[in-house]
């Protein structure tokens, strides 16, 4: 889909020829003496239109307009909120209507936060994933214009969610594949096109470099599988190579069945997203590659499949970490962790001034939190603040979570340096307290995205969250690279 943003001209966009005509309105609307304000004044005066966010009227072919159709959308007090309700009300009619071509109007001031959530929802609402049906119609709309009063001001905003939708679309695409098509190997394949773009290189390592690294906690959890692990190193150089990078690590199972704890059965299958952290990395390379920021940034995913096995982990196995802590694997179901570790231990390399972790890590964090905010745990106050701020400025949202030292008790254990899982309460913190070990050597943050990063039930299918929110926290930073 291409964007364009245009400054308003009411009596110029009654004229132009375009397939759908949405125009969103407040209250404070006033009309001017052309035909579309003319028909935007008579729907005001007619009461039709109720003055609350996501209402609409939809006009077919109104005289003295050039476009097909004319959509009136109430904005309600116009905030970002009232944005992506309007937009999403939108959406029922342009996937009926199917028009090539739209035009969002919005006939006074947005913030823009309000338009980067109109250009994000819009993306949002008519994503179509294509890649495994064989007749595939894919999204109709091919060019979507946004037209507001102050356009010009507003330009690099827009470009960055533009290029923010460009990365959550990838992670939507790597998301929603089934796990036999997206393996390790094709996550690898998906990094490397990434370097082909302004600023990106990448290194894929496999099981013999992450053996020779000593990553006994990731290599445990791919050596129930036949498919090959992938260790991704991606790196892009916007900034001089003194200043620090921040690292994403990304958790890549391709699919996790649980491994010898096994999982039930139903709902299994929405275990091929329980790589959307890594899916997530992906998107943020995509979104770099557009914005291009003075600043560094690597990206490192650990990718591989949880699978039962003659040659799986069992419960009760003990490992060396690439950090030299060794873990008593009680529960293979808590995988997600055990290969984290390895990639968070590996991040040290870099002399990182942030290292942000992102995993589709607990159920425990879905029952906590559902899939409005993604759990944050971070105890460093700088990084924390602009991380909040980033998911908030986005509406991409997170919320802060303790990591106390109690929480760790539970992950004691007789026979290695910590056991691989507390009992159930409070899962989403011991998981972080376990992850919390392996950062002593800079600032960390971690995101359990597990009830964030996909929609279940009939709209099942990944959303690219956290793409918007990271996208938002390093294009905040100081490119000096001191402060968090
Ligand atoms: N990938 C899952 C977490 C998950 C579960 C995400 C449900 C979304 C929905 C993770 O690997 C896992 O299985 N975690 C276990 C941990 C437990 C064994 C301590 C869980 O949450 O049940
Ligand atoms: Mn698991
Ligand atoms: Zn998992």
């Amino acid at each position: 889909m291409n964007f364009a943003l245009k400054p308003l001209d009411l009596r110029s966009l009654g004229g132009e020829k375009t397939d759908a005509l949405l125009v969103f309105l407040t209250t404070s609307f006033k009309p001017d003496k052309d035909a579309l304000s003319g028909w935007i004044a008579k729907v005001l005066k007619s009461g039709d239109l109720v003055p609350k966010a996501g209402q609409m009227l939809d006009i077919f072919r109104p005289d003295g307009l050039a476009c097909s159709r004319l959509v009136l959308l109430h904005l309600g007090e116009g905030g970002a909120a009232d944005v992506r309700k309007a937009v999403t009300a939108a959406a029922g009619l342009i996937k009926s209507a199917k028009p090539k071509a739209l035009t969002l109007c919005f006939a006074q001031t947005l913030t823009a936060q309000a338009l980067r959530v109109a250009v994000t929802t819009l993306a949002d609402v008519t994503y179509v994933y294509t890649a495994t049906k064989s007749k595939a119609e894919g999204r109709s709309v091919q060019k979507a214009v946004f037209v507001l009063p102050d356009a010009p001001s507003l330009q690099a905003d827009f470009d960055r969610a533009v290029a923010a939708v460009a990365g959550i679309e990838l992670a939507k695409e790597w998301g929603n594949r089934p796990a036999n098509h997206a393996t390790p190997t094709h996550l690898a394949h998906a990094a490397r096109d990434l370097a082909k773009m302004p600023k990106i290189k990448c290194d894929i390592l496999g099981p013999k470099e992450v053996a020779k690294l000593d990553m006994g906690a990731f290599l445990a959890v791919a050596q129930g599988s036949d498919e090959p692990l992938r260790f991704i190193v991606l790196r892009y150089s916007g900034a001089a190579k003194s200043s620090a990078p921040v690292v994403l690590v990304g958790k890549g199972i391709t699919f996790d069945s649980g491994g010898i704890s096994i999982k039930p059965a139903a709902e299994m299958d929405e275990m091929k997203f329980d790589m959307c952290g890594a899916a997530s990395v992906l998107g943020v390379f995509r979104a770099l590659a557009d914005l291009q920021p003075a600043v560094n940034v690597v990206g490192l995913i650990a990718a591989c499949e949880n699978l039962p096995s003659g040659r799986a982990i069992k419960p009760g196995d003990v490992v060396t970490s690439m950090s030299g802590q060794t873990i008593e694997i009680l529960n293979t179901d808590a995988e997600g962790r055990l290969v984290l570790c390895d990639a968070l231990t590996y991040s040290e390399r870099f002399k990182p001034r942030a290292v942000v972790d992102i995993a589709t890590l607990t159920g425990a964090c879905v029952i906590a939190l559902g899939a409005v905010r993604s759990g944050f745990f971070c105890a460093d106050e700088d990084l924390s603040r602009a991380m909040v701020t980033a998911g908030e400025s986005s509406q991409d949202l997170c919320w802060p979570m303790p990591l106390d030292e109690d929480y760790a008790d539970g992950l004691k254990t007789n026979f290695a340096d910590v056991a691989n899982v507390a009992g159930r309460p409070g899962g989403a913190i011991t998981a972080a307290k376990f992850l919390q070990k392996f950062t002593a050597k800079f600032p960390w943050a971690h995101l359990d995205i597990a009830g964030t990063a996909w929609k279940s039930g009939t709209a099942k299918g990944a959303t690219g969250r956290p793409v918007g929110l990271l996208v938002d926290y390093l294009m905040a930073l100081d490119p000096q690279g001191h402060k968090a």
